[in-house]
């Protein structure tokens, strides 16, 4: 066990501002495998190999415990089924979401207009809040992608920010008022879902995504059980929010600290007119792409994931008794100075001249069976964001900052990894990238 646990609270007080340092105390001082207590009853075993990766694939680790405390937001969908059962409900889910269905489907065009009109009241503000902005951007793209009509939009948010209260782990024993709120508004969101989905079907759409999911076979050729899809739709704007919310938030936030970003990537918006055939371009890594990618290795959202293991597991370290809740920290891997030299700095170099990414480059993704079903649309939004972001600041002279003219904060690694709240930007008529501004006019 590490030491320095707290009482009651474990290690969480350390986990919440200084994970990596955390991880890296623990493997200086045990090796790569170590226990924390990541708060009451959270035991947990850290494995900060990069081995630790493939346990992801190991036949012998279980998701199916994020139903414990989790069931209200978690159950029936994806990423609480395990082995076969997952297999049958991912297997008609998946082909929507390959990189050429994304580029065909409505998300790009879904993406592209959310975007642009956020930036445009951007510009016509004193100062933003990035965090609350971004994330009320991302939701919106989300409950479209997913069929909410945009009338509809404000409904959404007020019954989806109280379904989120079903995060607050409970049990049969312990439920109380906030779960009996949280289930009326998860009870709302599926009555919508199902008025969708029984649409899409009537009509056999399928030149959307929700529309390619909900008409999606089976195996056996059947289409797949409605509260099934219902469930993982609801699932899709779960994991497709505060992931690409927070990514894009410290992508905007490394381009407000430095000017030589920003004209960079105006550079490259320059005499562009398809924006959204550049940021799907799957043979080339633009500098927006670059941008968010760093982003998403210095702030992998989700830091790291937990399995169950039901089975003895024999690793190099030792051997990983049955019932462990085995902890896999991406922020750790992806922080491994063999594979990114200088680790600390942001550096959106190193993606340009490397092949495509690999599994340690995409482990902020996850690995095995549960890998991001929407990798392919988190890229394409991530990149489509700042290419679009580019095209503002060319076309209209801008440059973006941050208000107080502080540096890029420090991360908060809880729940997920997300900047500080209250830190706002500008964007003001721009005083240093003329250079940039006069090349672009070219
Ligand atoms: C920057 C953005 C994103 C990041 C960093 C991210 C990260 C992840 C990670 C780490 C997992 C695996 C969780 C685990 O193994 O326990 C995951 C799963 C998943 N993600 Fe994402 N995600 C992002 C965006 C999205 C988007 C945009 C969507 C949907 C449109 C999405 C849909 C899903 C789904 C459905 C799963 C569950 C897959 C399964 O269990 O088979 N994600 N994501």
């Amino acid at each position: 066990m590490l030491d320095g646990a707290w009482p009651l609270l474990g290690h969480m007080a350390e986990m919440y501002r200084q994970f990596p340092a955390l991880c890296e105390r623990g493997t200086r001082a045990h090796g790569p495998l170590f226990w924390i207590q990541g708060g009451p009853g959270a035991r947990q075993l850290m494995y900060t190999d990069p081995a630790a990766l493939s346990i992801l694939k190991n036949p012998s680790v279980s998701t199916s415990f994020y139903t414990e405390g989790f069931s209200a937001l978690l159950g029936n969908t994806l990423l609480a089924f395990d082995g076969d059962e997952h297999r049958r409900v991912r297997q008609p889910m998946t082909p929507p979401f390959t990189p050429q269905r994304v580029r065909a489907s409505d998300v790009i065009a879904i993406v592209t207009d959310s975007v642009q009109k956020r930036i445009e009241r951007w510009c016509g503000l004193e100062a933003f809040d990035v965090v609350d902005e971004v994330r009320e951007m991302a939701l919106e793209i989300i409950f479209r992608v997913v069929g909410v009509p945009v009338t509809h939009l404000d409904d959404w948010r007020k019954q989806y920010n109280r379904h989120l209260l079903a995060g607050i782990p409970s049990s049969g024993r312990i439920r109380g008022p906030i779960h009996w709120y949280a289930m009326r508004a998860r009870n709302w969101i599926d009555g919508q879902l199902g008025k969708i989905v029984d649409d899409l079907r009537r009509t056999q759409q399928t030149s959307t995504l929700v529309g390619a999911i909900a008409n999606g076979a089976a195996e056996d050729g059947k289409l797949l059980d409605r509260e099934l899809v219902i469930a993982n739709l609801r699932l899709l704007a779960f994991a497709g929010h505060e992931t690409t919310a927070s990514s894009i938030a410290w992508s905007l936030l490394h381009f407000a600290s430095s000017t030589r970003f920003q004209q960079r990537a105006m550079a490259e918006v320059a005499g562009v007119n398809d924006i959204g055939a550049l940021a799907t371009d799957a043979s080339r890594f633009t500098f927006a792409e670059s941008m968010f990618r760093e982003a998403l290795r210095m702030y992998p959202a989700i830091h790291s994931v937990i399995r169950r293991v039901t089975a003895p597991i024999e690793v190099e370290a030792g051997v990983i008794p049955k019932g462990t809740l085995l902890n896999v920290p991406f922020v750790h891997l992806l922080r491994d100075p063999v594979r990114f030299p200088s680790p600390g700095r942001f550096d959106p170099d190193r993606w340009k001249e490397r092949p495509r990414p690999g599994t340690i480059e995409t482990a902020m993704f996850g690995g095995g069976p549960h890998f991001c079903l929407g990798y392919h649309i988190a890229i394409a939004e991530g990149t489509l964001f700042n290419l679009l972001l580019a095209r503002v600041l060319r076309q209209k002279k801008l440059e973006l900052l941050r208000t107080d003219g502080g540096p890029v904060p420090k991360p908060i690694y809880l729940p997920l990894m997300h900047p500080p709240r209250g830190i706002t930007l500008r964007l003001v008529p721009s005083r240093s990238l003329g250079e940039a501004h006069a090349l672009a006019d070219q």
